[in-house]
């Protein structure tokens, strides 16, 4: 399914959203803008309201910027360094070795960080995801505390390209059928 062919009571907001491959290098993003990203995200539904997860932010230029840069992969770094920002996300996992915090933390997490990319693109941003990165190296340097773990980076700027001409998309009769046997 073609995205922009499809149903026309898809909001405006969804329909437009895609993952840049190019960043606007020459914008930085402002304490607001970057809140209000990180309140979208902290508004999510989560199981049990448990809120299962982090987000670390870096803007281009700052010291953990730097930090995290050293972690990306060469395909992402093609294009995630003039983001505005990345954002480190991680999911709550464990209580201790035995006890998990929450049997949804990736389902609460992958949730939290639609309603982050949703909030971009309502304030003109746009948002890349990403997990092209050395996780080992990133968890290493940023030590996430016990129990979480470092699940992607959502690079976040001002698009400088206009996205692929068409997405596709499985159809909703496949969503709705193929999984079910
Ligand atoms: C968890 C996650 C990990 C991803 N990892 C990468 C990645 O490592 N490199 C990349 O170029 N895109 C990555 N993407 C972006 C997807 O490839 C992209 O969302 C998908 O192709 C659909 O394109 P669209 O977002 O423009 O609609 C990732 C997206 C998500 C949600």
């Amino acid at each position: 399914m073609d995205i922009e062919a499809g149903p026309e009571t898809l909001h405006p907001l969804i329909a437009s959203r895609f993952s840049p491959y190019r960043f606007d290098a020459a914008h930085t993003l402002d304490d607001a803008a970057l809140t209000s990203l990180l309140d979208a995200a902290r508004s999510a539904p989560s199981a049990g309201n448990s809120q299962p997860w982090g987000f670390l932010p870096a803007r281009r230029g700052d010291a953990r910027h730097a930090r995290i840069v050293e972690h990306l992969a060469p395909s992402s770094r093609s294009w995630a360094l003039d983001a505005s920002a990345l954002i480190v996300t991680a999911a709550h996992l464990w209580v201790d070795e035995a006890i998990a915090y929450s049997e949804f933390a990736d389902y609460d997490l992958g949730q939290a960080a639609a309603y982050l990319t949703i909030q971009a693109q309502a304030v003109g941003l746009s948002c890349h995801q990403f997990r092209g990165f050395d996780l080992d190296g990133l968890t290493v340097e940023l030590a996430p505390a016990y129990g979480w773990s470092i699940r992607s980076i959502i690079a976040v700027g001002v698009a400088a390209d206009v996205g692929a001409s068409t997405r596709t998309r499985r159809t909703v009769a496949e969503v709705t059928s193929e999984a079910w046997g």
